[in-house]
């Protein structure tokens, strides 16, 4: 009887606590916090580094999302075009302006782009030649070939068109130690060439499956082997690639 009596003022006391009606608080709530949550998604992408690249050049975003653009080593932009004019900008479209990083940086530019719709985006990079060197990318492509296609459409554009004001986005920073990618090490004048150099050792990340390593591949692992003549004669530089 005393236990009887205890569980049901504890009941009791449960039953005051639940929020007015009592069903339907107990199920909104749950479904409205997952929507939240999933609405609220911030995508890093990576701008530039060791070649001209976005990593991941595809991704897929609902509205709601933040895709955060991180500008790693050169001096890119992303900037929108229309899906069928590759490398030129999108009128009223986004564009970030052009944002370097450049060695001992401790911070990193970025491009905080919300996401309105979840038709696909196309953008590229509008400084110099890297669009025509596959600096390209999709966010909510309709599927791979679409992102495959706009590529190939990009290197055979011939030239790129700037941007101009800024648009569609907010710039900002963030520190390198929480940034999406790590740095290319500092360069030196004498040994290898400057990471934005050789076009022609850069390859578009969409190109056939060559010789060339995916864009995805962590850069700062590769080692140096193939070019010994080149690499740095000591250890402690070596050990930096
Ligand atoms: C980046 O590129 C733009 C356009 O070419 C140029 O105006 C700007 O000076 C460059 N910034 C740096 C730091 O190189
Ligand atoms: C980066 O730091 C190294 C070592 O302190 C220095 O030699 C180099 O000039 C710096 N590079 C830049 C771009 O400031
Ligand atoms: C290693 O090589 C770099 C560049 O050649 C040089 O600046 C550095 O002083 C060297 N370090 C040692 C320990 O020899």
């Amino acid at each position: 009887m005393k236990s009887l009596i205890g569980s049901t003022l504890l009941l009791a006391s449960m039953a005051a606590a639940l929020p007015q009606p009592a069903i339907k608080s107990t199920i909104l709530p749950t479904i409205r916090t997952r929507l939240h949550r999933r609405q609220n998604q911030i995508i890093p992408v990576v701008v530039g580094g060791p070649q001209d690249t976005f990593v991941p050049n595809s991704v897929a975003a609902a509205v709601g999302d933040i895709v955060q653009f991180q500008f790693s080593n050169g001096n890119h932009t992303v900037t929108q075009s229309a899906a069928d004019a590759a490398c030129r900008p999108l009128d009223g479209g986004i564009h970030s302006g052009h944002i370097p990083f450049s060695d001992n940086q401790t911070d990193v530019g970025t491009f905080n782009m919300p996401v309105t719709s979840t038709e696909p985006m196309f953008l590229y990079c509008a400084t110099g030649p890297h669009c025509q060197l596959g600096q390209v990318m999709v966010v909510n492509p309709a599927n791979a070939k679409q992102v495959a296609d706009y590529a190939k459409m990009s290197q055979e554009s011939g030239d790129s068109v700037d941007g101009t004001d800024v648009i569609g986005g907010t710039a900002g920073k963030i520190g390198l130690d929480v940034a999406a990618f790590t740095p290319a090490p500092p360069e030196d004048e004498d040994a290898a060439p400057p990471a934005e150099a050789p076009p022609a050792e850069a390859p578009p990340a969409e190109a056939p499956p060559a010789e060339a390593p995916p864009a995805e591949a962590p850069p700062a692992s590769e080692p140096p082997a193939s070019t010994p003549s080149e690499a740095p004669a000591n250890a402690t530089a070596a050990h930096k690639r």
